[in-house]
């Protein structure tokens, strides 16, 4: 996506120094800054302090950690170490450990002086793969909206609400849940979209920054307002996405959405998860009781990061001295709360049926 006239991914490789460049997303929307990422422990911090952040983006950046991994010692003993360490960084997404199975299942039969640069090169393509990916995802999602959009009045917007950042910066590029905000809007459908602040962390404020500089219309709102806007007939379609969808189709993502699904269904509001196939957790069956959830530090909640007037960037503390704040980051979406599920492949139902037909292929491999 375009930053100042300059098409960016969320991150690439330098081929001038040899080395995986990100963008630093703790700096967003504040400050644009970019980083190197040159040793193992600078992998595994830029994913745990969410300097890379977002389920497929932290799998294409564990495969790249992976080729570092095997740069520095090919043998059998230190894949297992890299794998293990970078899959202990955030527990929630499933691409994590999707990305790091994918390195390990091609890279183990090769000869360990082969596997450096086939390394990379698999890297390279769980990248590659993932933008084709979502730019599908988008293409499968802007029917969705071209229906919408086709029953209102000329040039009324379609009125779509997202909860935390499901955008390019989340990704590789074009994001998932983004992705057919962004082909509806580039094909000349009015949109407007309500956006979930999704505290603690305001990923909101990614989402804001990502939809203004690409043009699309929107408003920042509070996460206790979305309820209310659909009872007021103020939204059209909910999409968010997904950190892990189970072969049934329960869905869990940022902390807040299983609130959107439930009052999405209280007001009978389309409710659309926006999947990519590397998210499905084929191993997991149901997913509030089965899914590991991120409990993140407690001063998330008890301070709060911004800018001041003069730009400078400042975390202060919101609660009383000595309050406990209590992080659990995700949450669960049982599948009969959630409409359909749009995949690279197409949209089908959030159910085992749904899912396995769409990816027979994928169902019957794990
Ligand atoms: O904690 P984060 O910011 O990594 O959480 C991100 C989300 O919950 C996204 O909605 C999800 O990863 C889908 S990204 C395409």
């Amino acid at each position: 996506m375009k930053v100042k006239g300059t098409h960016y991914r969320s991150l690439w490789w330098n081929h001038d120094d040899d080395v995986l460049e990100i963008i630093d997303q703790r700096s967003l929307p504040y400050e644009f800054v970019t980083r190197q990422v040159k040793t193992m422990r600078e992998f595994e911090d830029s994913i745990v302090e969410m300097r890379v952040r977002g389920a497929p983006l932290i799998g294409a950046t564990a495969a790249y950690g992976m080729a570092l991994a095997m740069k520095l010692d090919p043998s059998d003993a230190n894949m297992d170490a890299a794998w293990a360490s970078l899959n202990a960084t955030r527990p929630t997404a499933i691409n994590l450990r999707w990305a790091l199975n994918r390195c390990r299942a091609s890279l183990l039969p090769l000869n360990p002086s082969d596997r450096a640069a086939a390394a990379l090169e698999l890297a390279h393509a769980i990248a590659d793969e993932d933008v084709e990916i979502n730019r599908r995802i988008g293409v499968n999602g802007l029917k969705l909206i071209q229906h919408i959009a086709s029953q209102k009045p000329d040039g009324e917007p379609v009125r779509l609400l997202t909860h935390c950042n499901a955008g390019w910066l989340a990704t590789v590029d074009w994001g998932t849940a983004t992705s057919p905000m962004y082909q509806a809007h580039d094909a000349g459908i009015p949109l407007h979209v309500w956006v979930d602040e999704t505290r603690p962390r305001n990923q909101g404020a990614l989402t804001s920054w990502e939809l203004g500089s690409h043009g699309v219309p929107h408003t920042y709102i509070t996460d206790n307002a979305g309820g209310h806007l659909m009872q007021h007939g103020q939204v059209d379609m909910v999409i968010v996405g997904t950190d892990r969808t189970t072969r049934r189709g329960d869905v869990c993502n940022k902390i807040g959405t299983y609130l959107k699904a439930l009052a999405a269904h209280d007001n009978g509001v389309p409710f659309y998860v926006a999947l990519p196939s590397p998210t499905i957790d084929w191993t997991v069956e149901e997913g509030v009781a089965e899914i590991p959830i991120e409990d993140r530090s407690p001063r998330e909640t008890t301070h709060i990061q911004g800018t001041r007037e003069d730009g400078s960037l400042d975390v202060v503390k919101v609660t009383p001295e000595g309050t406990a704040g209590g992080n659990p980051a995700f949450d669960v979406t049982p599948n009969r709360l959630v409409t359909g599920l749009i995949t690279e492949r197409g949209i089908c139902d959030a159910t085992p049926e749904g899912l396995a037909a769409m990816f027979p292929d994928l169902s019957k491999s794990e």
